[in-house]
C-alpha cells in the first residue's frame, strides 16, 4: 500500500478547512441575520466632498464594532473597498470557506490573496466584515499577557463589557462530533489539562470554543455588529477605495510643522475620485487591517523618509517603524484519512500548553483522489470519492520571529509585499518542535486509535497520512526542525505593522500626528495568544467608548 503523494502544501492548506458543516447549539435566543439597513451605498452615491465626525477606513473586524458605537454620539463614514458579504453565499456559509478562500480574482473577490516572500500563500479579507467576514469563526477571548504586554493601560471593566457586548451578537456555542469529541480527549490523554468545558477565555488545557457560525452554518462577523449603529449617523460606503490620508499643519497645536489629518481621499467603484473631511475635533481612524493600514501611512506619506523618497512620496512625518515589527504565527501539522466516516467541523476544540503551543483540528470533506491523479486506493480501483480528511495542525505563541512589509506599488490596490522571517528566531522553533511533539502525543492517544487503518495497512495499525508525517522518531531534533521547516504555513493571524509603542501611542494616536488613529490588527505587537477575532472586535467597541467618554470629558 503505498502513501497517497503529490499532495502540494498549498492542497492541503485547503484540505484543511474545506466544506465543513457544523451543528451548534445557541446560548441566546436566535438573532435575525444582518439587515444591512439604508446607510450602506455603493460609493459612486457619495457627494463629491462631505464632512463627518469620524472617517473609519475599513469595515473590518475592529472598524465595524468602532463604527458601531461612536455613531451613537457623533457623525461617522466607513470607508470599504468591498462589499457586502450578504451579497455572496458562500461567504456566509461554513460550507463556503473553502470556496472563499480559493475564489479570488485582482480586484473585487471578498478574499484578497497574497503570498509572502517566505513563499507561503495567506490571505486578506475584501469585504465589510474584513477578515470576521472570510474567516473560520473561531471565537476566544486573548489571554491576560496580551493585557499585560501590549503597552496599552487597559481598562478591564470595559475590556469585560466590551466582549460581552460582541458575544451577545455575534457568538455561538458548538456541538462536537465524533472527530472532535475524540481530538478532546486525545488532548486530555496527552496530558493537555485541565478539561475547561466550554469557554470563552484562555486557559491553559482543554477547551471547547466559541464560533461566529450559528446552528444552521451561517456566517455572523463583524458586519452584523453595524445593526447596533444609530442608523441617522452613519453612512458606510462600500466600494470605496481609500488611496490617500489628507495631512495639514495642526490647528490644534502653536507648532506650524505639526501635521493633523484632516480627511482622506477615496476612489469609488466607477473610477471618481471623493474627499471626505473630518468636522472640529474629528478624526480619521484606520481599521485597515496589518496589511492595509501601514499600507495607507507608507502612502499618506507617513513611514521612513528615505524609503518614502526612493518612491518619490512626500514625506509629511519620518516614521521610521511603519510596516516594521510584522509577525505571522507560524502553522504546521498533519492531516489523515480516517477509515470511519466523520463530521465536517472547522475549530472547536483547542489545546493549549504553559509553553506556548495552540493546538486545533478540522475535519473537511474533499474530493478524493484529486481529479487527474492516479488513484491510489487499488484494487479495485474506485470511481472518484467524496473522503473526509482530519487535520491536527498548531500555533505557536508570539511569535518572536521578525517581518516586514514594503510597498510594491502605488497604487493602494496591490498587495505589499510581506515578508515574516519565519522561525529566524530559534525560540519559534523550539516552540514549533515542542508543539509538534505534542501533536504526536494526541496521534499516540487511545482516543484517536479509531481513526488508524487496521487490515489495509497490514498488521500495524497505523494513520493514513495525506501530505508530509511527522517524523517517525520525534526524539531526533533535526528531524523535527526540518519538519517545523518544510511545512510551515500560516493560521492567518499575522499581526503588527503598526505596533502600540512604535507607531501609536497607547491611546491608539499615530505618534506625531493629530486627529489620526489606527484600530486594528496592525497595532498588536504580540499576538493575543488565541484567535485574534474576539480581541479586535472587542478593540472596537472599547475605543469607541473610550473616545465616547473622553469626549463627553471635555466638553464639560
Ligand atoms: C482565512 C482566515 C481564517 C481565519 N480564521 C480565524 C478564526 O477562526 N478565528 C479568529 O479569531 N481569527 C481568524 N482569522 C484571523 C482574523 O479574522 C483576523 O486577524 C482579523 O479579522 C483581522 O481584523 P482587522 O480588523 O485587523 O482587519 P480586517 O478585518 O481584515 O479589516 C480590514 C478592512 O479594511 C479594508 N481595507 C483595507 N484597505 C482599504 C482601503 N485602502 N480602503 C478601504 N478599505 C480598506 C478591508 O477590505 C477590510 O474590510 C482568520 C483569518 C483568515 C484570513
Ligand atoms: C452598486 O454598484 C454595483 C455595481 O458596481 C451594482 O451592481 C449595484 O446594484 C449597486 N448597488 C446599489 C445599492 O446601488
Ligand atoms: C473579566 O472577565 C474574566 C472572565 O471572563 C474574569 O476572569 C475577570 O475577572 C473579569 N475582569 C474584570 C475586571 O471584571
Ligand atoms: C500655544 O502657545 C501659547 C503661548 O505660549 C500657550 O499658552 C498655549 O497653551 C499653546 N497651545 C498649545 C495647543 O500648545
Ligand atoms: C514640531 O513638530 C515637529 C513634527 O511633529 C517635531 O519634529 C518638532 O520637534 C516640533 N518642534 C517643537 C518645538 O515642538
Ligand atoms: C520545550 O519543551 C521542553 C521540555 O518540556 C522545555 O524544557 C523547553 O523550555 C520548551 N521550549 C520552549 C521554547 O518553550
Amino acid at each position: 500500500m503505498e502513501r497517497p503523494r503529490g499532495f502540494s502544501l498549498q492542497c492541503i492548506a485547503f484540505l484543511l478547512l474545506l466544506r465543513p458543516v457544523l451543528s451548534l447549539a445557541l446560548p441566546h435566543p436566535p438573532r435575525e441575520p444582518p439587515v444591512y439597513l439604508n446607510f450602506v451605498l455603493n460609493a459612486s452615491e457619495f457627494p463629491p466632498e462631505d464632512f463627518y465626525d469620524y472617517i473609519i477606513v475599513g469595515g473590518g473586524t475592529a472598524g465595524c464594532p468602532l463604527a458601531a458605537t461612536l455613531s451613537q454620539s457623533f457623525r461617522v463614514l466607513v470607508l470599504e473597498r468591498g462589499g457586502v458579504p450578504t451579497a455572496n453565499d458562500n461567504v456566509m456559509s461554513q460550507e463556503g470557506f473553502l470556496a472563499t478562500l480559493s475564489d479570488v480574482n485582482l480586484y473585487d473577490s471578498p478574499t484578497q490573496p497574497f503570498t509572502s516572500e517566505d513563499g507561503v500563500p495567506n490571505a486578506r479579507g475584501r469585504v465589510l466584515g474584513g477578515s470576521s467576514a472570510i474567516n473560520a469563526g473561531f471565537y476566544s477571548r486573548a489571554d491576560q499577557e496580551f493585557y499585560k504586554n501590549s503597552g496599552v493601560d487597559w481598562d478591564l471593566n470595559l475590556v469585560n463589557q466590551s466582549y460581552q457586548w460582541v458575544e451577545r451578537r455575534v457568538v455561538f456555542r458548538p456541538e462536537l462530533g465524533s472527530w472532535q469529541s475524540s481530538f478532546r480527549d486525545g488532548l486530555l490523554e496527552a496530558g493537555i489539562d485541565p478539561y475547561n468545558g466550554f469557554s470563552l477565555d484562555h486557559e491553559i488545557g482543554t477547551k471547547i470554543g466559541g464560533s461566529t457560525f450559528d446552528t444552521s452554518g451561517r456566517r455572523h462577523s463583524a458586519a452584523d455588529l453595524l445593526n447596533w449603529a444609530k442608523p441617522e449617523n452613519i453612512k458606510v460606503a462600500i466600494y470605496a477605495s481609500v488611496e490617500r490620508i489628507l495631512l495639514a499643519s495642526s490647528s490644534s497645536s502653536n507648532n506650524s510643522s505639526r501635521q493633523s489629518a484632516v480627511g482622506v481621499v477615496f476612489r469609488d467603484e466607477i473610477g471618481r475620485y471623493h474627499h471626505a473631511m473630518v468636522r472640529e475635533k474629528g478624526e480619521v481612524l484606520l481599521c485597515a487591517g496589518a496589511i492595509g493600514s501601514p499600507q495607507l501611512l507608507l502612502l499618506s506619506g507617513v513611514g521612513p523618509r528615505p524609503y518614502l523618497s526612493s518612491w518619490g512620496i512626500p514625506v509629511a512625518y519620518h516614521h521610521p517603524n511603519v510596516g516594521q515589527f510584522l509577525y505571522d504565527n507560524p502553522r504546521n501539522g498533519i492531516s489523515i484519512l480516517p477509515p470511519v466516516p466523520i463530521e465536517h467541523s472547522l475549530i472547536q476544540v483547542v489545546g493549549i500548553t504553559e509553553d506556548g503551543a495552540y493546538i486545533e483540528a478540522a475535519s473537511n470533506v474533499v474530493h478524493f483522489p484529486p481529479p487527474g491523479r492516479a488513484a491510489f486506493l487499488r484494487p479495485p480501483q474506485p470511481p472518484p470519492m467524496f473522503l473526509t480528511v482530519a487535520t491536527i495542525m498548531e500555533k505557536i505563541i508570539g511569535p518572536l520571529s521578525v517581518g516586514s512589509l514594503r510597498l510594491a506599488s502605488t497604487d493602494v490596490r496591490v498587495n505589499p509585499i510581506v515578508r515574516f522571517n519565519y522561525f529566524s528566531n530559534p525560540v519559534d522553533l523550539e516552540r514549533c518542535v515542542n508543539g509538534t511533539r505534542r501533536i504526536a502525543d494526541v496521534l499516540r492517544s487511545r482516543s484517536m486509535n479509531y481513526f488508524r487503518f487496521t487490515e489495509m495497512l497490514g498488521p500495524r495499525r497505523n494513520f493514513m497520512f495525506v501530505g508530509p508525517p511527522l517524523p517517525a522518531d520525534q526524539t531526533n531534533h533535526a528531524q523535527m526542525v526540518d519538519f517545523c521547516r518544510r511545512t510551515v504555513s500560516t493560521i492567518w493571524h499575522y499581526h503588527g505593522g503598526c505596533v502600540v509603542g512604535k507607531v501609536v501611542d497607547k491611546d491608539y494616536r499615530v505618534i506625531g500626528i493629530d486627529g489620526l488613529r489606527v484600530v486594528d490588527g496592525s497595532t498588536f505587537g504580540v499576538s493575543p495568544g488565541t484567535n485574534p477575532q474576539a480581541t479586535l472586535m472587542m478593540l472596537g467597541r472599547y475605543l469607541g467608548l473610550k473616545m465616547t467618554r473622553q469626549r463627553a470629558g471635555q466638553s464639560k
